[in-house]
């Protein structure tokens, strides 16, 4: 449950509010507490300000995803799509925004592009499935709606989204990101610069060593480039164990 400071952030915000009303719980009536919450207002509200987020449990994050209106891409969506993988995983994978499979399933990288990424992982002996800690990955997107047509993020929906991708990344506390893809790398490195410029050496988003490559939409239909993204991959294992990782 929010404090009553996130909880003023969060409704100035636009987002819940999806905690029972505090006189009905304190009353201790439950016809009272369970009375339906005023119902969402039309998109799109205020955009989440990261501050207000950042004392969220990841049960209180994900709620706020799920209840989030502060872009029209809410209208739209079948459901969000938060994230998946351990929760404090050495590495972070960050994405662009879920595609048809994912607004289905609720889950970030289960179409093509995901298969790609899944064989990528397991060629490193990393996952986003259940195992031990050192081999699991988080995955994550740049927006956690599906943009209608898979059209690209517009500016607007990326700068809304980006406190929840912010907060992912604070909880996780990675040791490596991994950002794929234009929109993924606008985002955390603040650059236009194409990502052919920018593979090849480490960066740092907030003190984690970030990698850049490209998405694996782009590379399925672009297979030429896998190799260069495999180098990308190496590089991020690389730091990581230089980190001792
Ligand atoms: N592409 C992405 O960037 N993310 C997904 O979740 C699916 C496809």
């Amino acid at each position: 449950m929010p404090t009553e400071r996130q909880r003023a952030m969060l409704r100035e915000m636009g987002i819940g509010p999806w905690w029972p009303d505090d006189d009905a719980a304190r009353s201790g009536d439950p016809a009272a507490s369970a009375a339906p919450v005023a119902s969402p207002p039309a998109a799109p509200d205020a955009a989440p300000v990261a501050s207000a987020l950042d004392t969220l449990s990841w049960p209180a994050l994900r709620e706020a995803v799920a209840q989030c209106r502060a872009c029209a891409l809410c209208e739209r969506r079948r459901q969000t799509v938060f994230g998946v993988g351990n929760e404090r995983a050495q590495w972070m994978i960050v994405g662009e925004a879920p595609g048809e499979q994912e607004d289905l399933l609720g889950e970030p990288f289960v179409g093509p592009a995901g298969r790609l990424l899944d064989a990528m992982l397991a060629a490193l002996d990393l996952t986003r499935e259940p195992g031990p800690p050192e081999r699991q990955v988080y995955i994550a997107n740049t927006l956690k709606c599906r943009p209608p047509g898979n059209r690209n993020p517009q500016p607007d929906e990326l700068a809304r989204c980006e406190p929840f991708l912010v907060r992912q990344i604070q909880l996780v506390q990675p040791r490596i990101l991994l950002a794929m893809g234009r929109f993924a790398v606008q985002s955390l490195l603040r650059t236009d610069e194409p990502i052919g410029r920018l593979r090849g050496r480490v960066h740092a988003y907030r003190g984690v060593p970030l990698v850049v490559t490209y998405h694996p939409a782009y590379l399925l239909r672009q297979p030429a480039d896998k190799a260069k993204a495999w180098d990308d991959l190496c590089l991020a294992a690389e730091t990581l164990a230089r980190r001792g990782g």
